[in-house]
């Protein structure tokens, strides 16, 4: 089984100098050591002074939260995985729900930004997930599948160098975490799809998020098909950050 990875998605949070206090805070919580792989994933805009805070830290690695589907040229606004790896950045979030439902991200596009990181040599963390609609209408797995499918498509050569997250819609932000057993049910699922593609047994991290915090993440990383959580509220405060990552170990 491999060092699990908790990584903190930031969303569209921070400033330079909350970003410095938080950096701060962490790195003399872990005082150099990790138990277990660590990201955090600032915002674009804070890429370079997250790289320098960062680079005498080699205990946590820089992400970031999307990335362009294109290579490089004429779309405005987009930052491509050769700048991202000119930050040091060593994994991307793709395809997460909130750039699906506000940006309108395809499958199909997920997908793709998952290739050009990994042609980059930044490791995609491909999240998936089923709306409360859709899991009271019985179509999680039917939802979660597909979207995994896409990625499975554009990187079938390089499966094992993907991190999958199961981020089920009605559980982030919301307070209304997956039981252990709910998401360990669909981290099997996803596994599954993985290792029939080709996936090498047990070699995909699949993290779980929605909700994860200081005192449920134990629970859910005992399961077995869990290998990590991505974070998002409880990856803004040093201290809840650090407690999962020790339950992480
Ligand atoms: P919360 O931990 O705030 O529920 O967010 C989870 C998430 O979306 C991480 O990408």
């Amino acid at each position: 089984m491999s060092r699990k990875l908790i990584a903190g998605n930031w969303k569209m949070n921070g400033s330079l100098a909350a970003n410095q206090a938080l950096v701060r805070e962490l790195l003399a919580g872990l005082g150099g050591t990790a138990p277990c792989d660590v990201a955090v994933c600032p915002p674009a805009a804070y890429l370079a002074q997250l790289q320098s805070l960062l680079a005498a830290a080699p205990t946590v690695a820089l992400g970031a939260q999307d990335v362009s589907e294109h290579v490089g040229g004429a779309y405005t606004g987009n930052v491509s995985a050769a700048m991202l790896r000119d930050f040091g950045v060593r994994y991307g979030i793709v395809g997460h729900s909130e750039r699906r439902q506000y940006q309108h991200e395809s499958d199909i596009q997920v997908g793709r930004k998952a290739e050009r990181l990994l042609e980059a040599g930044i490791t995609p963390i491909v999240c998936v997930g089923e709306t409360l609609v859709e899991r009271e209408q019985g179509l999680t797995e039917f939802v979660v599948t597909r979207q995994l499918a896409a990625a499975i498509h554009f990187n079938r050569a390089r499966l094992d160098d993907i991190v999958v997250a199961y981020e089920p819609v009605w559980a982030i932000g919301t307070g209304q975490t997956a039981t252990p057993e709910q998401a360990q049910q669909v981290h099997a699922l996803l596994r599954a799809q993985l290792e029939a593609a080709g996936a090498a047994p047990g070699s995909v991290r699949i993290l779980y998020g929605g909700s994860m915090n200081a005192g449920n993440a134990a629970a859910l990383l005992a399961e077995p098909d869990i290998g990590g959580g991505l974070i998002g509220g409880a990856a803004l405060k040093a201290a809840d950050f650090l407690k999962i990552i020790e339950a992480a170990a």
